[in-house]
């Protein structure tokens, strides 16, 4: 069942780990509950799993590694060529460990999201998960946020709530909120896609 605009929404990825949160908006698109179409992969880290799994979706993906740019500027100003190259009009930022310039943020004005592995604000930044472990919060959860300079502030666009249950490991404690990452992030694609199309 589409649920949203008239025509699909052609969105670019960034990763840079093992994709499943790319995987999980391949599978939306497959079983027709987000009107979406992927255009492109990029990934920043040569044995990144995502490749493979765009591979097997039959998306193409494009490598681009930070090493090989002397400035995060020049890194941004290709990515965002690539990603216009490939007719791209929404980004999504799945597990993309790189910190953002106004030359990507100007080439997508408002059309960035992220996804991060807590209840924004609280623990922004690297290893979220362990963060939240080793304050001892009871509940944490996942946020997608539209993407500003400043590392995992935008505004909110959708949460989920996670409990942290006794004996949690931070691998069993963010396998816990990769589940619900799965179910946001198509369901906040949907939500700006619509506003898109309304707006
Ligand atoms: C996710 O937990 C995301 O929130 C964080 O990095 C992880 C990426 O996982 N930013 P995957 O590569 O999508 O499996």
């Amino acid at each position: 069942m589409a649920v949203h605009g008239d025509y699909p929404v052609r969105l670019g990825i960034l990763a840079s780990g093992s994709g499943s949160n790319f995987a999980a908006i391949a599978e939306s698109i497959a079983q027709g509950s987000l009107n979406a179409r992927i255009q492109v992969v990029i990934y920043n880290n040569p044995d990144a799993g995502v490749a493979l799994k765009a591979q097997h979706w039959g998306i193409p993906s494009v490598l681009l590694d930070h090493r090989l740019f002397s400035q995060r500027e020049e890194f941004d100003l290709t990515i965002a060529r690539t990603l216009q190259s490939y007719d791209v009009e929404w980004v999504m930022m799945a597990g993309w460990m790189r910190r953002v310039t106004q030359q990507l943020l100007q080439a997508y004005p408002q059309r960035i999201l992220n996804i991060h592995p807590s209840l924004l604000p609280s623990f922004p930044g690297i290893r979220a998960v362990e963060q939240a472990l080793h304050y001892g919060v009871k509940i944490t959860g996942c946020t997608v946020h539209l993407v500003t300079l400043e590392v995992d502030s935008g505004p909110i666009i959708l949460q989920a709530a996670v409990p942290v249950l006794p004996g949690d490991t931070s691998d069993t404690l963010h396998a816990r909120i990769q589940r619900e990452e799965h179910r946001i992030l198509p369901e906040a694609i949907r939500l700006v896609a619509k506003r898109g199309v309304i707006g």
